[in-house]
């Protein structure tokens, strides 16, 4: 299965890229003035909200050599007087902050120009009226960070705004008229929040405006229209979630007039009709030079649209239609010369047939048709002798059909040659991927066949493919012995090769040592088959880069010398039924970054070591249950701030129960020994967040506490089978 860390990464990878990128300067030279105390301060108290998972604000210290915060991580000072004037903390990669900040700290840095908080996990927090006074602003940037509550209407002071990005959050209320007074905004982005009520804008709003976005239960008034369409400089058109718009002629005229000098439009669930959309591009043939990116997903569209829009395709480059009721027999792609995307997943394309003249001088590099009831009839091979292949086409997305046989295997060796990524998951595929396959697609770099039904031996022609980094063939009905899967391979990608998911299949047999050959290797999960054998660390002395090592329930021993010290720094240990004990792994101490870690059923006789506990305060995930662990759990002051859930069911745990478990979201602890809730549960000082808490089977004897009260996310407790 693909993990949803790695749809995570893609998504925040995806949102990256269409990034607004500000030009750092190099950090000031010596002699130059400082920054600002009171500025430095400011900026400190506000890391103290934050909790920084990753080290992104690793440079925001009080240190005596590192007072100049102009230096600091995504700071930019004036160089003349010291004032902070940028902060630049857009999450990269997945390295997000997170907590519940207090923008109001910030407060001191009068003279910010630019502030960028966006793709990181505010927890909800409420955007201070404080923003207000933040009058040097030119740039702001909360998109995607979990911001919820009102717009203040005081960002209507921040007269030299020209970016304002609060997309992607959990707003609701109004939208304060005030923000229509911002002369000087270009970009303005409030879609994908919970906002309703009227939209606010009259004539003369806004009237530099390039970028609109606006999304929600909006109650959209006929004279809104003239505002719109006045609206002169607007090149981006994106509204979503108006589901009166299909109903109102002046806003889809006013979208109609926009349309000749729009190069992006999206109208994205707005239960549009045929009708509408034959209203919009109404009077024009050929009439759009411009218009590139077209999203009309999500709305009742059917064939119809989609030929009209041939008409008026000759620029169109990106073409987005999931969620409609289109229905195709031929695709005829000569007819958007331009197109480069094409997104038809989630309609019935049960009738269609990729024949003879797919893509025939097509420019499309992506082709994503998920969940379409897509059969093995809609990929005929042709009989003719040359078929014209498609050479442009490098990203083809056909999981959640109902493909079957190994048709759609000989029609992409047929029709493709130059694919990078392929998506078959999710769908009925059966018996062997033929050898032919490994011969022929090259270019690969990502294959993704989870959850089909193949059968046969693990190829071995993977390690043939010299571009591949990613490779799921998780939750088929794979067998053979895993050595088979290195046999012959010239593991040509072995520099490149990243991911690696074989878990839930019927493989059988020892783990190559051949595997270190995969040196980049980052996610390797074997999970669910039937491996054995002894694992040492020499078959992981070659991972450096390793974050996920799964190989739970297999009947695998994995043996380290006691003094091992990983060469990797994991995030996700999955080690369940591995017969690791009795020793506790004291090779875990010196990992840093785990968030999830499963030893469940390892046979471990022992007591948990003291510096265990501590890196609770980074799992969101802990299983240990079922071993032999014994002893008291200590009561230390532990934060654990991502709300864990805790498994230590089935082991012999005594004594009282320490409040710092408080923290979790679900405490499974059943068939211990433990004795005494009292402190725990009358604990005066942490904030509950219990949800789930399973201490049935344990020695609980005395009378318990009446102190259930602060428990107020409880929903489930299980406290049979005890002495009381
Ligand atoms: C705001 O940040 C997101 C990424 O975090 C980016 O996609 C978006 O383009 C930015 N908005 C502006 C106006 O730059
Ligand atoms: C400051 O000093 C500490 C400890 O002496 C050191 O770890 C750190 O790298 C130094 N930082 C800088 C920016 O020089
Ligand atoms: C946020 O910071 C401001 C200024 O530093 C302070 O007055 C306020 O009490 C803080 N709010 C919270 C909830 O901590
Ligand atoms: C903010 O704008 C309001 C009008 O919307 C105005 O009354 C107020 O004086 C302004 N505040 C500042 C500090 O400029
Ligand atoms: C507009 O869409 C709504 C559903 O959101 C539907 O109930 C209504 O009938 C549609 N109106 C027209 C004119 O198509
Ligand atoms: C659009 O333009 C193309 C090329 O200029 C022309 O062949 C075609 O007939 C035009 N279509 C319409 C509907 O005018
Ligand atoms: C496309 O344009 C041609 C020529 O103007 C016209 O005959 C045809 O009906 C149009 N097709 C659609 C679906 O509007
Ligand atoms: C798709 O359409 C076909 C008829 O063309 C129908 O038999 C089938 O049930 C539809 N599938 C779904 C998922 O709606
Ligand atoms: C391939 O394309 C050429 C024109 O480029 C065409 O003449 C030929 O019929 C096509 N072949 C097939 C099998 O479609
Ligand atoms: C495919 O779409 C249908 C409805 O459009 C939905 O019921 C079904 O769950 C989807 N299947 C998958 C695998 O996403
Ligand atoms: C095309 O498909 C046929 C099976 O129908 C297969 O035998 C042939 O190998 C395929 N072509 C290529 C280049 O793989
Ligand atoms: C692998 O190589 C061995 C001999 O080195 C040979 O017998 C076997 O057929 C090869 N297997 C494959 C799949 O190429």
């Amino acid at each position: 299965m693909i993990s949803p860390y790695v749809v995570t990464l893609f998504h925040l990878l995806l949102l990256y890229s269409f990034g607004f990128s500000v030009g750092f300067k190099e950090s000031r030279k010596s002699g130059e003035s400082n920054c600002r105390e009171n500025e430095r301060q400011a900026l400190l108290n506000f890391k103290q909200s934050l909790i920084d998972h990753y080290g992104r604000l690793s440079t925001w210290t009080d240190h005596q050599n590192n007072t100049d915060c102009c230096n600091w991580e995504g700071i930019q000072c004036n160089h003349q007087t010291g004032h902070v004037i940028l902060l630049d903390l857009r999450c990269l990669d997945t390295k997000y902050l997170k907590g519940a900040i207090n923008l109001t700290s910030l407060i001191h840095l009068q003279y910010i120009q630019h502030l960028d908080l966006s793709n990181n996990d505010f927890m909800w927090t409420h955007i201070p009226q404080a923003i207000g006074s933040f009058t040097n602003l030119q740039y702001l940037n909360f998109s995607f960070s979990e911001f919820s509550g009102m717009i203040p209407f005081q960002l209507g002071n921040l007269s030299l705004l020209r970016y304002l990005d609060l997309g992607r959050n959990h707003l609701r209320g109004t939208v304060p008229f005030q923000i229509g007074n911002l002369r000087q905004l270009q970009y303005l982005d409030l879609a994908s929040n919970s906002l309703s009520g009227a939209i606010p804008f009259r004539n003369e709003n806004l009237p530099l405006l390039q970028t609109l976005g606006l999304g929600g239960d909006f109650d959209i008034k006929a004279e809104d229209s003239q505002w719109l369409s006045n609206l002169h400089f607007l090149r981006s058109l994106h509204l979503s979630s108006l589901h009166n718009l299909n109903s109102s002629r002046q806003w889809l005229q006013a979208i109609s007039d926009l349309i000749p000098n729009l190069v992006e439009l999206r109208l994205f669930d707005c239960s549009l009709s045929d009708t509408n959309i034959k209203s919009l591009f109404r009077s024009h043939s050929n009439f759009s030079t411009s218009l590139a990116v077209l999203d009309l997903s999500y709305n009742v569209l059917t064939s119809s649209t989609f030929q009209l829009l041939f008409n008026f395709s000759l620029h169109l480059q990106e073409l987005y239609l999931t969620d409609n009721d289109i229905a195709l027999s031929s695709f005829l792609y000569p007819n958007f010369p331009s197109l480069n995307i094409l997104d038809l997943s989630r309609n019935n394309l049960t009738a269609s047939v990729f024949g003879d003249n797919f893509n025939v001088r097509s420019k499309l590099r992506e082709l994503r048709l998920y969940n379409c009831s897509f059969t093995d009839k809609s990929f005929p091979i042709s009989s003719a002798s040359t078929i014209n292949s498609s050479s442009s086409l490098v990203v083809l997305d056909l999981s959640s059909n109902l493909l079957k046989s190994s048709t759609v295997f000989y029609w992409l060796l047929n029709y493709t040659t130059n694919l990078q990524t392929l998506l078959l998951f999710d769908n009925l595929l059966e018996g062997p991927i033929p050898d032919g396959f490994g011969e022929v697609m090259n270019s690969l770099e990502q294959f993704y066949a989870y959850g089909n039904r193949l059968q046969g031996k693990i190829p071995s022609f993977f390690g043939n493919m010299c571009r591949l980094r990613t490779l799921d063939l998780s939750n088929n009905k794979l067998n053979g012995e895993i050595s088979h899967f290195f046999q012959n391979s010239s593991w040509c990608n072995r520099h490149v090769f990243q991911n690696l998911d074989l878990s839930y299949n019927q493989i059988t047999g020892k783990i190559p040592k051949s595997i270190i050959l995969l040196s980049e290797l980052e996610d390797l999960n074997l999970e669910g088959n039937s491996l054995e054998g002894e694992v040492t660390e020499s078959h992981l002395s070659n991972f450096s880069k390793l974050e996920t090592l799964s190989l739970s329930y297999n009947t695998l021993s994995l043996r380290f010398v006691s003094n091992w010290v990983p060469p990797f720094q994991a995030t996700i240990l999955s080690l369940a039924s591995c017969k690791l004990g009795p020793s506790f792994p004291v090779w875990l101490r010196t990992q840093n970054s785990l968030m999830s870690l499963d030893i469940s059923d390892n046979d471990l006789s022992d007591s948990i070591p003291a510096w265990f506990w501590n890196k609770l305060q980074n799992l969101g995930w802990l299983n240990m249950s079922h071993n032999n662990l014994n002893g008291a759990i200590p009561d230390i002051p532990l934060k654990l701030p991502y709300g864990p859930s805790i498994i230590l069911n089935s082991n012999q745990f005594e004594g009282a129960l320490p409040p710092f478990f408080l923290q979790a979201s679900g405490l499974f602890l059943s068939q211990n020994r433990i004795s005494d809730l009292h402190s725990f549960l009358c604990n005066q000082i942490i904030a509950p967040n219990l949800a789930t808490l399973d201490l049935s089977n344990n020695h609980i004897t005395a009378q318990i506490p009446d102190c259930w009260q602060s428990l107020h996310q409880l929903l489930f407790l299980d406290l049979s089978e005890n002495h009381y």
